[in-house]
């Protein structure tokens, strides 16, 4: 596991050279939008304090700018297998490529996020803080690394490079007077929502269900629900491209076969988080913890409670991989099960739970269209492993045990590198097969709502036309209304061979091409592992044929789409 700095940072003496600069540039790279509001939160507390605040996406990053920079904060998720998020793509291979400058005169600090249950935890973090110092720039205060549950590892990291930012001026107290500088953020993002609701991640609003529709036709393989929740009171505002966040709970037959398993009492008073607030084992394990993901780091600090031999084998020294592949698809009742009884009280272990982490949902809805609701199109995620029914959290408490008047926390999370053009005459292409329609559902309605007039194109696809065309109707009437301007599917299971959204760009590869060509803004939205990879694959061979460039100039033509937001993607 990653040791995470101390949040405390020791005071250090006071440098006996000039006072540093009051400016202080904070880079971000974030898929999800956690790195985008931890910056602002940032780059608001350092512009209280005095200090002269220039925030940016990596991406909008001049690089050239790099070498001026005295004090810099990288805030950086982690994405995939290890891999920058893809606004941090492009300044990620600059400084890691030969044209990155030395940078023996900067300052700067890292705050990763990531999540301990992937193997490449906080990779990418990891990879700027350290070539930062290969590149010869110091470090105002280490790195700290954030799992899921990133807000208080954050507080501490920004409370400490305050502290060593305030320092670097040559005084204990704050910084000098405040400098009304306002945050230079990139005029090419757009901004998030004005008006502040009172609720937010920290804080989330208890959202009644208005309505919870299973999409799919009977006989299909899939089950996708769209729910439709309202915000009415709650101030919540979002843009068409943003995500809500919701609290999910786990399933409680699942916790009963736990604690039917640890013979622990459901009702033995455990403390949850390090507030301390106190609560029934059951419900805490129901609406708190996290119990079906299993990590290398919980099972070695659950070793030292097991009693069976076997798992000292397991977690042996040198037996790294054996336990990583151990914990790969498994839960904690599998663990118990394979290595219990454990010693001890239920809070000896429960000490050691996550909290659940929280789910992100792409926006199917407007708000423009519904000022009070927020819709989503959720998959229910169902398999088997080990020789047990497995269910994903939030999708099938949605699917098996949401009710229309029932409640349910969430919170809006902001995506601002997911969103519609803002010429509404820009032509749009959409790629969002299975549940990667929901954000192009907003845009439709977003679109209809404000009258805009540009072209849109949507690629669809998904196994069954009977079973599981998504929405249907609502897209045959945007057709006949023009608010669509074209539609092309691809029902995976209904020939011998298998189609996909890919081979339908592939068909009409030249009219594809025109659109790029006259600036049409490129989105994709799903499965990030296999459809995301074909479809940019798929693409650059029609940048490349229809646009006669070698793979590599097509390449180059995508990172520059990527750059000026015409290559957007919201990938899971
Ligand atoms: P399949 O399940 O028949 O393989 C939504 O899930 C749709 O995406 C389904 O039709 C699914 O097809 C399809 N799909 C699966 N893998 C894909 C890939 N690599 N590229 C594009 N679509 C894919």
């Amino acid at each position: 596991a990653q040791a995470i700095a101390p949040a405390a940072v020791a005071p250090q003496a006071s440098p006996a050279a000039a006072p540093a600069s009051k400016e202080v540039t904070i880079l971000y790279g974030s898929q999800s939008g956690n790195g985008h509001g931890i910056s602002k939160k940032a780059a608001k507390m350092l512009e209280e304090k005095g200090f002269q605040v220039t925030l940016s996406s990596m991406s909008d990053f001049k690089t050239n700018q790099l070498k001026k920079v005295e004090q810099l904060l990288v805030v950086v998720s982690t994405h995939g297998e290890g891999e920058p998020p893809d606004n941090a793509i492009s300044f990620h291979e600059f400084l890691h490529s030969k044209r990155a400058p030395r940078l023996e005169g900067v300052k700067f600090s890292v705050l990763s996020l990531g999540d301990s249950s992937y193997e490449q935890y906080c990779q990418t973090g990891k990879e700027f803080d350290a070539r930062l110092e290969a590149l010869g720039a110091t470090r105002l205060h280490d790195r700290v690394d954030c799992d899921v549950d990133f807000e208080e590892p954050t507080k501490a990291w920004l409370e400490g490079v305050l502290t060593r930012l305030t320092e670097a001026q040559g005084g204990g107290g704050a910084a000098t007077a405040p400098v009304a500088a306002p945050t230079a953020e990139a005029p090419s993002a757009p901004s998030a929502p004005a008006a502040e609701s009172v609720y937010s991640r920290t804080n989330p609003f208890e959202a009644e269900v208005l309505a919870n529709i299973n999409l799919n036709g009977r006989g299909s393989n899939k089950e996708t629900r769209h729910l439709e929740l309202s915000l009415e009171g709650s101030g919540l505002v979002y843009k068409a491209g943003d995500a809500l966040g919701i609290y999910p709970h786990n399933d409680p037959e699942l916790v009963d076969l736990l604690l039917a398993e640890t013979k622990w009492d459901p009702q033995t008073e455990v403390v949850v988080g390090k507030q301390g607030d106190k609560r029934p084992l059951r419900d805490a394990l129901i609406e708190n913890l996290e119990i079906t993901v299993l990590t290398k780091a919980l099972v070695e600090k659950l070793a030292p409670l097991a009693t069976n031999p076997d798992l000292a084998q397991l977690t042996a020294a040198g037996n790294e991989a054996a336990v990583k592949a151990y914990v790969k698809g498994r839960d904690l009742l599998d663990f118990v099960r394979d290595y219990g009884p454990l010693q001890g009280s239920a809070q000896d272990a429960v000490s050691h739970l996550r909290k659940i982490p929280v789910r992100l949902y792409s926006i199917a809805s407007s708000q423009t269209a519904n000022p009070d609701e927020v819709h989503l199109t959720i998959g229910a995620v169902r398999y088997d492993a080990f020789g047990r029914a497995r269910k994903g959290v939030c999708s099938t408490q949605t699917a098996e045990r949401l009710e229309v008047g029932d409640k349910i926390s969430v919170y809006v999370q902001p995506n601002n590198h997911f969103k519609l053009p803002e010429d509404p005459g820009t032509p749009i292409i959409m790629v969002g097969p299975g549940t990667g329609i929901a954000p192009f559902r907003s845009f439709m309605q977003e679109r209809e709502e404000t009258g805009a007039t540009g072209p849109s194109w949507l690629f669809f696809g998904d196994q069954h036309f009977t079973t599981d065309f998504l929405y249907q109707t609502e897209w045959q009437r945007w057709i006949k209304d023009g608010v669509l301007t074209r539609m092309d599917v691809a029902f995976s299971r209904d020939t011998d061979e298998k189609v996909y959204v890919q081979h339908r760009m592939r068909q009409h590869a030249k009219e594809l091409y025109e659109w790029l060509d006259k600036g049409a803004v490129f989105y994709v939205c799903g499965d990030m592992k296999n459809m995301a990879k074909d479809v940019h694959q798929t693409l650059a061979e029609i940048i490349s044929a229809e646009g006669g460039k070698s793979l590599e100039e097509a390449e180059a033509y995508l990172a520059e789409m990527k750059k000026s937001h015409r290559y957007q993607r919201d990938v899971y």
